[in-house]
């Protein structure tokens, strides 16, 4: 998910991103649909099962210029990541230079 200046910057195809950008990623639990799968008569349906963790990056060039211009964070039942673990977001997201740091693409 994205706010306004994520989705915007997403549809014009605008890179880098702009500051302001906020972009989350919601995961769950990946599981198999029973009601679905009764529906196909095998299983081959997998639906969200419950909430895991929510991340966030915002993008605030000078705040956060020592890690590509990203801010990142983590909550899991409502308490933020270890800071040893908040290290790893930029090295991985730097895989994604191309792109800004980020790996999702708008899909319209
Ligand atoms: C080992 C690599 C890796 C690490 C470490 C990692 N990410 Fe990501 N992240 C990805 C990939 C790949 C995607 C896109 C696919 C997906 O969402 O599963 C992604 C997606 C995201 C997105 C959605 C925007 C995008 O780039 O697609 C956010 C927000 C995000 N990660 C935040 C974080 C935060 C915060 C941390 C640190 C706690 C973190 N990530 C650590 C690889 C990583």
């Amino acid at each position: 998910m994205g706010n306004d200046v994520a989705i915007k910057a997403y549809r014009e195809g605008k890179l880098p991103f702009p500051d302001g950008t906020i972009i989350a990623a919601l995961h769950y639990r990946y599981v198999a649909s029973e009601e679905n799968n009764k529906v196909f008569g095998q299983a081959q349906s997998f639906v969200p099962g419950s909430p895991t963790n929510i991340q966030f990056m915002v993008k605030d060039s000078t705040k956060y210029a020592a890690t590509g211009g990203w801010g990142f964070a983590h909550f899991q039942d409502g308490k933020p990541g270890e800071a040893a673990f908040m290290k790893s977001c930029f090295p991985c997201h730097q895989k994604a230079k191309g792109s800004d740091l980020v790996f999702t693409r708008y899909a319209p």
